[in-house]
């Protein structure tokens, strides 16, 4: 039922998600440029799968980085992954993408990826054996020494430090200067239907689901960032 709602929402989204975000592409590209520094190890031939692609903003990115990669693009949201369709028509890389409508355990379950993104997903999972079980089925497709991205919003939300950054991330966020009704409804929003964690929380979910320790590689605001790569007795 959560997820039928969730996947309404961002039905609903899809047209106009790249012009509501536009304002954040700086922390956006700093993202992907760290990103970049981690993925250069990757073979010349890589496959990536981009759990959660959206519209396809860190699909479209590494395609345009790495002419040679293969992507598999998921989503639950057919109208997001329809938008992520349409770039790849227009940035010329369609060929080298496979979309699949959907949640992860509907995808093929091989070993057959080299690294994996899941930017701004699996804070929507509010269980955390939930979460944990959703970091599985990534580690299930990646090959020996595969590497996950993952991007979340994380922050203790019981601690000063949360107010100070939700209020700054609002800021951000609100074209016209942050009204009081905003900031309460986002802080309202992120308690109920977004998992905010602490950070070390969050790494140690992805690392209970079979990576090495989470590296924290990335922060601005409430948005984190680390990289991990499959820890290899398990396979
Ligand atoms: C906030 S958007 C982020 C999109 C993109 N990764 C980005 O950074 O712009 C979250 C996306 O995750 C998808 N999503 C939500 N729950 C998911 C799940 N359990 N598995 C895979 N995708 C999910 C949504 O449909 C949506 O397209």
């Amino acid at each position: 039922m959560r997820n039928e709602k969730l996947k309404i929402l961002f039905d609903q989204q899809a047209a106009n998600y790249d012009k509501q975000w536009a304002g954040m592409a700086p922390i956006r590209d700093a993202l992907y440029l760290l990103l970049d520094s981690h993925f250069t190890c990757l073979p010349e031939n890589a496959r990536i799968l981009c759990v959660g692609v959206g519209t396809g903003a860190e699909l479209a990115h590494l395609a345009e980085r790495f002419p040679n990669w293969h992507f598999s693009a998921v989503d639950p949201s057919g109208a997001m992954l329809d938008v992520c369709r349409q770039r790849a028509v227009q940035n010329g890389f369609l060929s080298r993408c496979h979309f699949h409508e959907g949640y992860l355990d509907t995808l093929v379950a091989e070993a057959s990826y080299d690294a994996a993104t899941c930017f701004l997903v699996s804070q929507f999972l509010l269980d955390v054996n939930a979460r944990t079980t959703f970091f599985t089925e990534i580690a299930r497709r990646l090959k020996p020494y595969g590497i996950l991205a993952n991007a979340d919003l994380a922050s203790d939300i019981g601690s000063p430090a949360y107010e100070m950054l939700l209020r700054g991330w609002m800021t951000l966020m609100s074209s016209d200067g942050l009204q009081p009704e905003i900031l309460e409804r986002a802080r309202a929003a992120y308690a109920k239907d977004v998992a905010i964690l602490p950070a070390q929380q969050v790494a140690g979910l992805i690392k209970a689901a079979g990576f090495e320790a989470p590296v924290q590689f990335f922060q601005a605001g409430l948005m984190h960032g680390w990289f991990c790569t499959l820890q290899i007795d398990l396979i």
